[in-house]
C-alpha cells in the first residue's frame, strides 16, 4: 500500500505507543523456558513479535494471546490478522513455560519473518537444545550478517550450519553441550550479546561477555528478575547458569524507538506540543532524548517510575528551533535505530549534523545511509553519505515528492514526519512494512496531526 501525505502545521495532543519490540521479544523468549506461567501486559502486537510467539509455538510452547476487553469471557485470539486490529495497549499474552529443557524439536523451519532480534537471540537458545533445526527469515534477514553469532556459538560448541559459511540465513543449528566462553564483541551488539547469554543459560561454566560500548540491556534486567545469576562491571556481563528460571508478571513499557517518530514530529512543526505516556526510558535508548536536547529540542521527562527494572515516564515535546550537532562514538548503540528519524530532525535543523562511527546502519532491515540519503535528497535536503554515517545540511525549505519505503519500517515512519514538515503532497511508497514494529502509526499521527482547512493530511 502507497500513502499519501501533505504537509501538515502541528502535532498536538496525548498519546501512547505500543510497547517496546526488544523487551517483548525478550519476555517471550525467557517466559518460554521459564517453569511455568508468564504474564506479559502491553505486549507489543506486530509483526516482529508475533514471528517470535510463532517460533515457540512450533516448538510445543501453549501462548495465548488475549484481548482485554473478552479476557472475561475466555475468547483467546490466534491469527495474526485478528490481532493486528487491537489496540495494543489491551494485549495481555500468557505463555506457558516449560522449562529450560521443555522446548521439543518443530516439525519444519522456524521463520522470523523480518525479525533480526528473532533469529539472532533465538539462535542462542537453539544452540543449546538437544535436536536440530533450521531458522530462516525474509530476503532482509537472508541477506544480514549471522556470523556475529554464529561464529561466537560455534566457539561454545554448536554446530552451525549457513550460507556462506554460516553468516547468512538460512542457519541449521545442531544444539548439544555447550561451554562457557569469554568474549569480547567486534561491534556493541545487544543482540549478540543476549544471543550468547541465553546460550550461556545452556553452558557450563561462567559466560562473561565484554561490550565495547555499553548497549541495551533488557535482556540482563530481565534475566535477573528470572533469576538468572548475572552481574555487570563497567562494560562486562558474567552469567552463570540456574537450574530453572521463575516466570514472571511483565508490563513492557512504551518503545522509545516508535516514541521518536512523534518527539521529531513535534519539534519541526510549528505549534506543536505532545505528550507521549508510559515510555521506556532506559538510559541505553535514550540517545535520541540526549541528542535532540543537544539541538535545542524542548523535552520534559514527566512522572518517572519503574516498572520490572526498566525505567518509564511521559514525555512531553513542543516546537523547537532546532540546530545542528555532531552524533559519534558511544552515544551510537544508544541512538542506533532512531538515526534515521534524526537525520530528518537534522534537515529542518539550522546547520549542518555529522553523524559517524554508524556503519552498523548499513546492516539493518535496510541499508538505512543509502535509504536515508536517497529519501531526504528526494524531498531536496542537502545530505551526503559517509563511510560511516551521514553529512547533513540543514535549514533549506523541503518539497514533497514520491518516496520509497525500503521495506524498512523505520525508513517508512521516517519519510512520513518529513512529509509533514515538506510543502505539497508526499507519496510514500509500500508503508505496510509499518506493521513490522507499530502497526497503528498512521492512526496514531492522524489523530495528533493538525492540519489546515483543506482536509485530512493523511490519506
Ligand atoms: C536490538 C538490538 C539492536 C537494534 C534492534 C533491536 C535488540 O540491534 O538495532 O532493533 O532487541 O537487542 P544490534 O544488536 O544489531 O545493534
Amino acid at each position: 500500500m502507497d500513502i499519501t501525505i501533505r504537509g501538515s502545521r502541528s502535532l498536538r495532543g496525548q498519546i501512547t505507543v505500543p510497547g517496546d519490540k526488544s523487551i517483548s521479544h525478550r519476555a517471550i523468549m525467557l517466559g518460554a523456558i521459564a517453569q511455568g506461567v508468564t504474564e506479559i501486559e502491553r505486549f507489543l502486537m506486530a509483526e516482529d513479535c508475533l514471528a517470535t510467539v510463532d517460533c515457540f509455538r512450533k516448538m510445543g510452547i501453549d501462548i495465548r494471546i488475549i484481548h482485554e476487553n473478552m479476557s472475561s469471557t475466555g475468547k483467546e485470539i490466534a491469527g495474526k490478522s485478528e490481532v493486528l486490529d487491537f489496540n495494543p495497549e489491551n494485549a495481555k499474552v500468557k505463555v506457558f513455560g516449560k522449562g529450560l529443557h521443555g522446548l521439543k524439536k518443530p516439525d519444519c523451519p522456524l521463520y522470523v519473518g523480518n525479525s533480526g532480534t528473532t533469529i539472532r537471540l533465538l539462535s542462542g537458545i537453539l544452540a543449546g537444545q538437544d535436536f536440530d533445526v533450521e531458522i530462516t527469515g525474509d530476503e532482509s534477514i537472508r541477506r544480514r550478517p549471522m556470523g556475529r553469532v554464529t561464529e561466537p556459538l560455534r566457539l561454545m560448541g554448536a554446530n552451525i550450519e549457513g550460507a556462506e559459511g554460516g553468516n547468512k540465513a538460512p542457519l541449521k543449528i545442531r544444539g548439544g553441550k555447550l561451554f562457557a566462553i569469554n568474549y569480547r564483541l567486534p561491534v556493541a551488539s545487544a543482540q549478540v550479546k543476549s544471543s550468547l547469554l541465553l546460550a550461556g543459560l545452556y553452558a557450563k561454566g561462567q559466560t562473561t561477555i565484554e561490550e565495547p560500548e555499553k548497549s541495551r540491556d533488557h535482556t540482563e534486567i530481565m534475566m535477573k528478575a528470572f533469576g538468572v545469576d548475572i552481574s555487570r562491571e563497567n562494560n562486562t556481563v558474567r552469567l552463570n547458569p540456574v537450574p530453572e528460571l521463575r516466570p514472571q508478571k511483565i508490563t513492557i513499557p512504551g518503545d522509545i524507538s516508535s516514541a521518536a517518530f512523534f518527539m521529531v514530529g513535534a519539534c519541526i512543526l510549528p505549534d506543536s506540543d505532545i505528550i507521549i505516556k508510559n515510555v521506556g526510558i532506559n538510559p541505553t535508548r535514550t540517545g535520541i532524548v540526549d541528542a535532540l536536547r543537544l539541538m535545542g529540542a524542548d523535552i520534559e521527562i514527566l512522572n518517572e517510575s519503574i516498572t520490572n527494572g526498566e525505567p518509564v515516564a511521559d514525555i512531553r515535546v513542543r516546537s523547537s528551533r532546532l540546530k545542528g550537532i555532531n552524533v559519534k562514538g558511544p552515544i551510537i548503540p544508544r541512538i542506533i535505530d532512531e538515526i534515521p528519524i534524526l537525520a530528518v530532525a537534522a534537515a529542518f535543523a539550522e546547520g549542518v549534523t555529522v553523524i559517524k562511527d554508524a556503519g552498523e546502519l548499513k546492516v539493518k532491515e535496510s541499508n538505512r545511509i543509502a535509504a536515508m540519503v536517497d529519501g531526504l535528497s528526494t524531498f531536496g535536503a542537502s545530505i551526503t553519505e559517509t563511510e560511516d554515517g551521514m553529512v547533513i545540511e540543514g535549514g533549506g525549505k523541503l518539497k514533497g515528492g514520491r518516496v520509497k519505503s525500503y521495506g524498512d519500517h523505520r525508513i517508512a515512519m521516517s519519510q512520513a514526519i518529513t512529509a509533514l514538515g515538506a510543502e505539497g503532497s508526499t507519496i510514500i511508497e509500500n508503508v505496510d512494512c509499518v506493521n513490522i514494529s507499530y502497526p497503528d502509526f498512521f492512526k496514531t499521527l492522524t489523530k495528533i496531526s493538525v492540519h489546515g482547512s483543506s482536509g485530512p493530511a493523511i490519506h
